[in-house]
């Protein structure tokens, strides 16, 4: 069974109140619902983790190295400011999927750019909740046939 750790960074706990007509009126927690039975129908444990601090997100990677399998990140604002972010999930070597509940590419300019995309397997953006499941899926489809 593939372990992985489902991380969100800064203002994902304000899901639900947070510009719903951008993000969507579901909680943190109806995400994180969801996320697990079909981590479950998927054969996958998950673990969950918040924070709106870098440094804590930052630990929670290196933690995840040699605990879990696979990284499932939203990391919020700091998707297009975290060097420190990015080299954390570098430096695990973890496989790891971004995720973004809105289309950050049809938005403002400085939401194009995400520092952590180029040592994540791939990201997908803009399908709202849903796309932590796709992106769960991807990641454990990724894990299956790289024999992990
Ligand atoms: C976000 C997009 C980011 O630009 C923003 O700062 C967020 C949420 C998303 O899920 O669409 O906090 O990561």
């Amino acid at each position: 069974m593939s372990s992985i750790l489902v991380l969100n960074g800064p203002n994902l706990n304000m899901l639900g109140i947070r510009e719903p007509g951008v993000y969507g009126s579901q909680t943190l927690s109806d995400i994180e619902t969801q996320l697990r039975e079909a981590g479950a129908r998927a054969g996958a444990s998950l673990s969950f983790y918040q924070s709106n601090y870098e440094g804590a997100l930052l630990d929670e990677i290196h933690a995840a190295y040699g605990r879990h399998d696979g990284i499932l990140i939203n990391p919020g604002a700091y998707t297009h400011t975290s060097i420190a972010l990015r080299d954390g999930i570098a430096s695990v070597g973890l496989p790891t999927v971004e995720v973004h509940l809105s289309n950050i590419h049809k938005r403002e300019s400085f939401r194009h750019t995400s520092m952590l995309a180029p040592v994540c397997i791939g990201q997908i953006a803009g399908f709202g909740a849903y796309g932590y499941e796709l992106g769960l899926l991807a990641l454990l489809r990724h894990l299956q046939s790289s024999g992990r």
